[in-house]
């Protein structure tokens, strides 16, 4: 079975995000999608929040498990069986970050791979920084989030 991990800070899930997932779970038998820390970020929504948002946008997916992890994200895909990690790249912004981190992730875990997959066009400039701003200046989510997860951020 390939199982593979999608972990991101997901301050909040965005729709490009979901577009990533659905076609990871496409690719592999199991993904866990995994909200994790971020320590070069200091987060809007708690991790707790940020889980839930998550969780509440892949219900429907049924071979997507969504998970919180505090931990190495190379420690989080043992403990899980995953071989795979994905990503996805907007940019050569992201490829370069990306490039960095699938190399210490193989350093930490020597079976541990890192698949990128490319952004499609719409989603290009959606970015969770964005749909923060959105939130802060209370505008609609919709165009930006799961309906799911912004019933989760209402409290409803
Ligand atoms: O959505 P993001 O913020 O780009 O996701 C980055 C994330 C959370 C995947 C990365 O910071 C991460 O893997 N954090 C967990 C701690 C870890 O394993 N760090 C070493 C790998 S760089």
């Amino acid at each position: 079975m390939n199982i593979a991990v999608f972990p991101g800070s997901f301050d909040p899930v965005t729709l490009g995000h979901m577009d990533l997932i659905r076609r990871a779970a496409d690719i592999f038998d199991r993904v866990y999608v995994c909200a994790m820390v971020n320590s070069g970020k200091q987060p809007m929504f708690p991790a707790e929040q940020r889980h839930a948002m998550l969780r509440a946008a892949t219900a429907d997916i049924p071979n997507v498990t969504a998970e919180l992890w505090t931990g190495l994200l190379a420690d989080y895909a043992k403990e899980r069986g995953a071989r795979y990690l994905i990503k996805g790249v907007r940019n050569g912004t992201d490829f370069d970050t990306e490039l960095g981190m699938a190399q210490i992730n193989r350093a930490l875990e020597p079976t541990l791979d890192t698949v990128l997959l490319p952004a499609r066009t719409e989603f290009l400039h959606l970015s969770s920084t964005m749909v923060r701003e959105m939130v802060k200046y209370a505008r609609p989510l919709e165009p930006y989030m799961p309906a799911a997860a912004i019933e989760i951020m209402k409290g409803r």
